[in-house]
């Protein structure tokens, strides 16, 4: 797996990152994740895996219940479902469904960044994307059940939740959330010769070269 880079050198909003990256997007869909996101429960692939499959048209996001979703975007729905409306961070929330930071976008979303304005905090909004899908009728929000962990780092209080939830399920089944090399062993793509070299390679043991010569073990 070969991973590149690109900076946003300003804090100029998510949607910019479909401006910075317009060139590795090229005329494909794309995926963005917020890099203080994180997700975990079991089943949660099953619908990522069916999108990054077959890439449809328009924009899909993923609706999350929370009990604080002034911190969000927050989606509004009406009886049968359909999106009616999507701000960010309303003080006056119309429902307690949020958007999460994992959203899949047809080429179209560089276009609509474009033509995005800064919103009051001078930021390109990612909730103006989502808008301009849902004003194109292109706007499809998926649930993630209650099955599934979703934690946002972005503040002292929720980092430390979120480590406190992580710390528990590790301690509790001896497992590494989040280990590249674990989650490519799990799925065969590399062997256990493989896992070993690079198990080897953290001399300095500090617990992650054992978790992963363990994982040939078990
Ligand atoms: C951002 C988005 C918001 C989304 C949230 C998910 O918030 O603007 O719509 O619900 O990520 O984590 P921000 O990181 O800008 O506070």
């Amino acid at each position: 797996m070969d991973i590149s880079y690109a900076v946003q050198f300003e804090p100029k909003g998510i949607a910019e990152a479909f401006i910075i990256g317009e060139k590795f997007i090229d005329n494909e869909t794309v995926a963005l994740i917020l890099g203080d996101n994180i997700f975990y429960g079991h089943g949660f692939l099953d619908p990522i895996r069916k999108i990054i499959d077959n890439p449809v048209d328009g924009a899909t996001v993923f609706g999350y219940l929370v009990n604080d979703p002034e911190r969000y975007g927050v989606v509004e729905f009406d009886t049968k479902l359909n999106v009616i409306s999507i701000e960010e961070k309303p003080q006056n929330p119309k429902s307690n469904f949020v958007v999460t930071g994992l959203y899949f976008y047809d080429n179209e979303v560089i276009n609509i960044a474009k033509s995005l304005k800064p919103s009051e905090r001078e930021e390109l909004e990612i909730t103006d994307v989502n808008k301009a899908y849902l004003e194109r009728n292109s706007l499809k929000v998926s649930f993630l059940g209650s099955g599934t962990a979703w934690l946002d780092t972005g503040t002292h209080d929720s980092l430390i939740e979120a480590s406190t939830f992580v710390r528990t399920i590790e301690k509790r089944q001896g497992i590494t959330i989040g280990s590249p090399e674990g989650v490519a062993y799990k799925n065969q793509w590399i062997n256990s010769k493989q896992l070993q070299n690079i198990a080897e390679k953290y001399y300095f043991d500090n617990g992650y070269r054992h978790y992963l010569l363990d994982l040939i073990e078990k």
